[in-house]
């Protein structure tokens, strides 16, 4: 299986995708948590990524794509992934339909968890996540996700299976609900392809 989450900053992205690669033994692929390795161990990713991720910026799409073309080519051999955090923008999420597409794989499904955005900021505020946990970086995070990812959506919507769940109920109700959905789609593609 190969899935995407979608989400605003603090929307659970990585708490789900924590769950869902358990439940469905994929691999979890998060674009931040690389980023934020690679800052720490001090690589040439992470020096070029480290001013944009303090100020709460999208690193830019090539620095990106490069870091995560290993990661996803080894799980997709492994039984599939679920990736965090990309796609972030229309182009990218372009980008990966044709390198999947080169790969002779396709991403199976989008999930998109919706939550409003007090409720997002005060999730950010109670983690307290390094420098871009801050009330002025996080309404930056916020707007960014607003002007280049919520476009995205549409391009799923259009193109792709899309599945929006409501992310702003406790952890195992969305977990659950994801899984709900995973299983209508699943029947309605059997359905479709019997
Ligand atoms: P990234 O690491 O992806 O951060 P983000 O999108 O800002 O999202 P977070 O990781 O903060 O939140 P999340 O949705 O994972 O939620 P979580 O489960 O942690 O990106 C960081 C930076 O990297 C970007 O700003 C950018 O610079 C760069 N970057 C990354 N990908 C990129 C890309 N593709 N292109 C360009 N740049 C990229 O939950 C948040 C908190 O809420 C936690 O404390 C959690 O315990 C809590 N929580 C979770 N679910 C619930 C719930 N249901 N109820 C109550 N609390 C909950
Ligand atoms: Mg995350």
């Amino acid at each position: 299986m190969r899935m995407l989450l979608i989400g605003a900053p603090g929307a659970g992205k990585g708490t789900q995708a924590e769950l869902i690669a358990t439940r469905f033994g994929i691999t979890h692929i998060s674009s931040g948590d690389l980023l934020r390795t690679h800052v720490n161990e001090g690589t040439a990713i992470g020096r070029q990524a480290k001013e944009y991720l303090a100020r709460g910026d999208l690193v830019p799409d090539a620095v990106v794509m490069d870091m995560l073309r290993k990661p996803t080519v080894a799980a997709t051999a492994s039984g599939g992934y679920v990736l965090d955090g990309f796609p972030r923008t229309v182009d990218q999420a372009k980008a990966a339909y044709e390198t999947a597409r080169g790969l002779g794989v396709a991403v199976e499904v989008a999930v998109y968890l919706e939550v409003r955005p007090a409720e997002l900021t005060r999730r950010l505020l109670a983690r307290g996540r390094g420098q871009d946990d801050t009330p002025d970086v996080i309404e930056h995070r916020l707007e960014v996700f607003e002007a280049k990812t919520r476009p995205m959506l549409d391009y799923y919507q259009e193109r792709e299976e899309l599945i929006t769940v409501n992310g702003a109920r406790p952890v195992n109700e969305v977990a659950w609900s994801i899984t709900v959905q995973l299983q209508q789609l699943a029947r309605r593609s059997q359905r479709a392809g019997a």
